[in-house]
């Protein structure tokens, strides 16, 4: 089964999980970008209360076809205790999503609060089964520890 990792990521942790994972795991991988482009400051100024409203951002691709994929999974980073804008965006941005297989995955500084809760729900949402869940704290991420987590969640997921 061919599965594809969907994620966006502002300061590189994401990207980081994603990229381990697809190597890991021979995954195809998707990087989504926010248009709004946030510098650091505005990503606390507006993103971060856009995340807790649990708005859309505008995305870039717009649309992102998964009908060749028997699994998806979708990264975000945290933002306010909750997915981002961007991540968000990209459950809405899935097209041929029903009755496949999703992980929701996430990086933080510690505290991810409701973010794998509410990108489960939403995927779910859209007609997917949620295989698993995955978190990893940035400080982890740095010392190199627990980044396979995701490919293996991704494997046990899709059979491999
Ligand atoms: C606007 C903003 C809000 C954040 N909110 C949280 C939070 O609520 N909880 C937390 O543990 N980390 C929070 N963080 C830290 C990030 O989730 C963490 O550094 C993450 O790994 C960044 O991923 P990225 O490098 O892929 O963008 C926040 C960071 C930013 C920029």
């Amino acid at each position: 089964m061919k599965s594809c990792i969907v994620y966006y990521s502002a300061t590189g942790n994401t990207k980081l999980v994603a990229e381990a994972a697809a190597s890991a795991t021979g995954a195809d991988l998707v990087e989504v970008k926010d248009l709004a482009d946030y510098s650091k400051a505005m990503m606390y100024v507006r993103g971060a209360p856009r995340a807790r409203r649990g708005e859309k951002a505008e995305i870039e691709p717009a649309s992102i076809d998964v009908g060749d994929y028997g699994l998806v999974a979708v990264g975000t980073p945290v933002w306010a205790f909750r997915p981002t804008p961007a991540a968000n965006a990209i459950v809405a941005a899935l097209k041929n999503c029903e009755g496949k297989q999703a992980i929701a995955f996430a990086t933080s500084s510690g505290m991810p609060g409701d973010t794998l809760e509410v990108l489960s729900a939403n995927l779910k949402e859209r007609g997917m089964a949620v295989a698993g869940t995955f978190h990893l704290s940035d400080k982890a991420i740095k010392k190199g520890e627990g980044i396979d987590g995701l490919a293996d969640l991704i494997n046990s997921a899709s059979g491999a």
